[in-house]
């Protein structure tokens, strides 16, 4: 199947803290946004971009992502993580049925071999997501107590491109909005529907820029 890429930019950066939103900050002399975007544009499958962020950097966007030659489209984002993804998929090209990989600007690293794994899974399965193992001993705190060591064994961190058929995405964010439910990533939307989810071997390299430290 062919893809479409949503790199959902339209976020506060409140914990990165700078005068900016965090996409618009330049990372090795280029924008986050522009890095990001840089993968889908090198992955074959994909037939083109979306970005959706703040309302007021819709001009902004559009020229910095000026050097890429796929098609794209470039508008406003939501308050909530997911109304942005609902107002990028509203920018796909009229009865496109194939897989929407939703992915995160503040991941400039990732590269097209996962973005291509993240496709066949999606594609085969309807849904799918790359997972890092967690590394770190895991503790559950109440106030200052340490209260016990969890099992890391079955844990995992969701990384970005999540991919989904289009339909399937639609009608799980159709059941989320019904419910009232705030997701904090794509792949919980099919989740609670009952919906096959693949898992696709995240990269350690596939890092999210959150704070300054990270930068
Ligand atoms: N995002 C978005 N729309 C929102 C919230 C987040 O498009 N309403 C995007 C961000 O722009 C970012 C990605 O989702 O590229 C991952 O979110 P996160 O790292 O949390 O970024 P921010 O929400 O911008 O940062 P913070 O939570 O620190 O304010
Ligand atoms: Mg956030």
């Amino acid at each position: 199947m062919n893809a479409l890429a949503i790199l959902v930019a339209a976020g506060r950066g409140e914990r990165m803290g700078m005068d900016r939103p965090k996409a618009f900050l330049a990372l090795g002399g280029e924008p986050l946004l522009l890095r990001a975007a840089r993968a889908f544009e090198a992955s074959p499958r994909v037939i083109g971009l979306v970005a959706v962020v703040p309302a007021g950097e819709v001009g902004h966007a559009s020229a910095l992502l000026e050097p890429l030659r796929k098609g794209r489209a470039v508008g406003p984002g939501g308050d909530r993580r997911q109304d942005s993804v609902r107002e990028g998929m509203k920018q796909a090209p009229p009865g496109f049925d194939g897989v929407v990989l939703v992915h995160d600007a503040a991941r400039p690293f990732a590269e097209p071999a996962l973005i291509e794994a993240v496709i066949d899974a999606a594609s085969a399965h309807g849904a799918a997501l790359p997972l890092l193992p967690v590394v770190d001993t895991i503790k559950r705190v109440e106030g200052n107590r340490v209260a016990e060591t969890i099992d890391r064994r079955p844990l995992f961190g969701a990384q970005t491109p999540q991919g989904f058929r289009f339909d399937l995405l639609s009608r799980a964010y159709d059941r989320a909005r019904e419910d009232a439910v705030t997701l904090t990533d794509e792949a919980m939307a099919v989740e609670r529907i009952g919906g096959m989810v693949a898992a696709v071997a995240g990269s350690p390299r596939n890092q999210k820029i959150t704070t300054p430290d990270d930068l």
